[in-house]
């Protein structure tokens, strides 16, 4: 039996919708374990795509979809996805979609001061997607969070708001001169929530460890990239929740012991949204290549996304940091047409050259990529399904990385759809 953990090696948007509506299919359940809606995972079956923010991506297989405790949910883009998904055709329901009841809600507080704050900050913002993720994961940790399980309690709804409303307008009105909430509109909207979702809310932990004790197959859902993880990312431009491997458990109430393999999914190039250092960012017509022929726009925000080359230096520390047993290239394709690759396989910083990457954000900003430089491929290879039929330059590609990174490719993606992808080794 395999329970597999997905995981972004880079800044997030490496393509984890794809490959985990793809390994779906051999899993029973899919688990979401942090993030929140800031997270927007593409999926192309048929060529119809589908965008989910919350629900699993293993929605479109008719897997068990759960929302596990780590994540923070707001419900009135869940009432709307399930919706958006229903009139696609996918059916959604409390058989095949679950919510723990120890999630943290996303209320209109949160997602205002999380605007108003990056306002405030002006040029030092930290460009995040203005969901309301941050001010919530804060209400966790400072104990004045609500959870679903108080969502659904009416009167508790309403004793636990008039205190943290109290404290929420006193910000918003006098530190960030934006208007105060009023609690009977928060009341009125989120008891109809509540109503709507109830059905779905349950202790989701239980649920989980009695289908593995069962010898059921679990996929874990990461959002975001290893890079955004708020303690080993480019700290303070992250998310705020730990998107390693490790959070699959704390994340979703399961121990270590499950986790048989973990992988970690690589854009065949580096991307990011949002603000924070880049090392290997291109300012050149090669990026705008990328960024154009990539189709780079956020899947959330629909912002650009920063495009530059390949960072084994991210990737050796994303295979540490998470115990990868496995790679998932993505986006190969989107590499054809150029002349000469380059992959950075170190950083040159006070004359010196490091392969780690440092946690003062002054210094990575100051670290100059050290390029491998390797011959392209011409030849357009989505339609491709075995790695020998790759063209050599691909294949040494391919190769490099895995010396570079030290871990095995098991899956290579050529493209969007489902089928354009060439399996090595199946993890389950
Ligand atoms: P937040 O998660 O909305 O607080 O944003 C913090 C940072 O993480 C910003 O740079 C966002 O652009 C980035 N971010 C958040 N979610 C994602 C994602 O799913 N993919 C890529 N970047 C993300």
């Amino acid at each position: 039996m395999a329970n597999i953990v997905i995981v972004g090696t880079q800044w997030g948007d490496e393509g984890k919708g794809k490959i985990v509506d793809l390994l779906a299919e051999y899993a029973d359940i899919v688990v979401r374990f942090q993030g929140g809606n800031n997270a927007g995972h593409t999926m192309v079956v048929n060529g119809e795509k589908f965008i989910s923010h919350l629900v699993p991506s293993g929605i479109l297989q008719k897997k068990l979809c759960v929302i596990g405790n780590g994540v923070v949910v707001d419900p009135q883009v869940l009432l709307e996805e399930i919706d958006y998904l229903e009139s696609r055709g996918v059916s959604v329901g409390p058989d095949n979609l679950m919510v723990c009841e120890k999630a943290h809600v996303i209320m209109p507080y949160h997602k205002k001061i999380d605007v108003c704050m990056e306002n405030k900050k002006g040029d030092c913002k930290i460009g995040t997607t203005g969901r309301g993720i941050g001010p919530c994961y804060d209400d966790k940790v400072s104990r004045r969070g609500i959870r679903f399980v108080e969502l659904v309690d009416p009167d508790l709804l309403k004793e636990k708001l008039s205190v943290i409303l109290e404290e929420k307008n006193f910000i918003l009105e006098k530190y960030l001169s934006c208007e105060a909430i009023s609690s009977e509109n928060i009341l009125n909207e989120f008891n109809s929530y509540a109503k709507r979702l109830a059905p779905f809310i349950k202790n989701v932990s239980v649920i989980i460890n009695n289908a593995i004790r069962d010898g059921k197959q679990v996929l874990f859902e990461g959002a975001q990239g290893t890079h955004l993880d708020v303690d080993h990312g480019t700290y303070p431009y992250v998310t705020s929740s730990n998107t390693v491997s490790g959070n699959a458990c704390c994340g979703s109430g399961v121990g270590p012991k499950v986790i048989t393999g973990i992988i970690g999914i690589v854009k065949a190039y580096t991307t990011r949204v949002g603000e924070g250092p880049f090392p290997t960012e291109l300012f050149d017509e090669t990026g705008e290549y990328i960024q154009k022929k990539g189709a780079e726009f956020g899947a959330t925000t629909g912002r650009k996304r920063r495009c530059g080359w390949l960072d084994t230096v991210l990737l050796t520390n994303a295979a540490r940091l998470n115990s990868l047993t496995g790679l998932a290239i993505t986006k190969l394709d989107v590499l054809g047409g150029l002349e000469t690759l380059k992959i950075c396989t170190g950083y040159e910083y006070k004359g010196k050259i490091i392969t780690e990457v440092p946690a003062g954000i002054k210094a990575l900003a100051a670290c100059k990529p050290v390029y491998e430089e390797m011959p392209g491929w011409k030849e357009d290879i989505s339609d491709i399904r075995s790695f020998k039929d790759l063209p050599d330059t691909t294949r040494n590609y391919l190769k490099m990385i895995e010396k570079l990174v030290d871990i095995p490719i098991d899956i290579i993606s050529v493209g969007p759809g489902r089928n354009e992808t060439i399996v090595l080794k199946n993890p389950f």
